[in-house]
């Protein structure tokens, strides 16, 4: 079964001010696309800290999708991609090319999200935006190519 971790990155749910309700959402996203989720971690606009979060989970190697939440806007806070792709070893554009064109149809907005997919080892890192419209919506148009990533990211050859 494919394993996945979820991060929100929020500095107000960090600190408890807010509700952490993008993570829950993805998480159930996930579980009906039949993927084991972990425990949802929830970390502030900290770009160190995302990226020792995102390197330890990838280096752990027991976890085949991490996705996370937040942070990938316009706002002086916003570094999710920049943490991101300073611990990948390569980048998968189309994920969230298609996201942001599929969402434009929606929401003129979507473009506004500077979220990223990257590989790190074997684990497949996705920067998603950060409210449960925006997750629901992006998870529509990646959650089904998800386990065909995976495979391809193990060395499966093409169905
Ligand atoms: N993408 C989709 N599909 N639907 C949305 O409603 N919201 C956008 C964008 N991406 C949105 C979306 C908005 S309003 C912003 S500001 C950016 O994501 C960045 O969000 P973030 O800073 O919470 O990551």
């Amino acid at each position: 079964m494919i394993k996945a971790a979820i991060l929100t990155i929020s500095d107000s749910c960090s600190q408890g001010t807010r509700r952490d309700q993008s993570g829950p959402a993805i998480k159930d996203i996930l579980i009906s696309e039949n993927i084991d989720v972990g425990e949802i971690l929830i970390l502030p606009d900290d770009r160190d800290q995302i990226a020792a979060r995102l390197e330890s989970l990838c280096d752990a190697g027991d976890t085949d999708i991490i996705i996370t939440t937040g942070g990938t806007g316009l706002g002086p806070r916003d570094v999710t991609p920049e943490a991101t792709l300073s611990i990948c070893d390569r980048i998968v554009p189309g994920l969230m090319e298609a996201s942001r064109a599929e969402g434009y149809k929606k929401t003129p907005r979507a473009i506004l999200s500077r979220g990223c997919a990257g590989i790190r080892n074997a684990t497949l890192i996705i920067n998603l935006p950060g409210s449960v419209k925006a997750v629901t919506e992006c998870m529509q148009i990646i959650g089904p190519i998800l386990p065909h990533a995976v495979k391809m990211m193990q060395g499966a050859g093409h169905d």
